[in-house]
């Protein structure tokens, strides 16, 4: 039998007004809830270079700024788009349903 993906609910489609991030925890992971222009994506908050949360950052588009030494990511694939980042960030596929903002793992 296939094995069925889990569904993980974040937080309501309000809770992340658009242009901004939010830090949420859910199903034991720290998360980083980003909405661009009506769009939802899901990261890692901690950022890969160090201490950083993202969710501190600063969101310019589908780029967020780690506010700790700057390093920088595109939300939409976790790529590294500034030094010193060096380990791409994970990221999530956002699910709204209802409302809610949920990935699934
Ligand atoms: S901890 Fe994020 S850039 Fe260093």
């Amino acid at each position: 039998m296939a094995e069925t993906a889990a569904r993980i609910d974040l937080c309501s489609t309000d809770e992340v007004t658009s242009g901004n991030v939010r830090k949420v925890e859910a199903g034991g992971l720290t998360l980083a809830v980003y909405n661009v222009d009506g769009e939802y994506f899901v990261t890692d908050d901690l950022c890969t270079h160090g201490p950083g949360s993202l969710s501190d950052g600063y969101l310019d588009g589908h780029v967020i700024e780690c506010d700790f030494h700057n390093g920088a990511f595109d939300i939409r694939t976790g790529e590294i788009v500034s030094p010193p980042c060096m380990v791409p960030l994970k990221t999530y596929k956002a699910v709204i349903e209802g409302g809610r903002v949920t990935i699934e793992t």
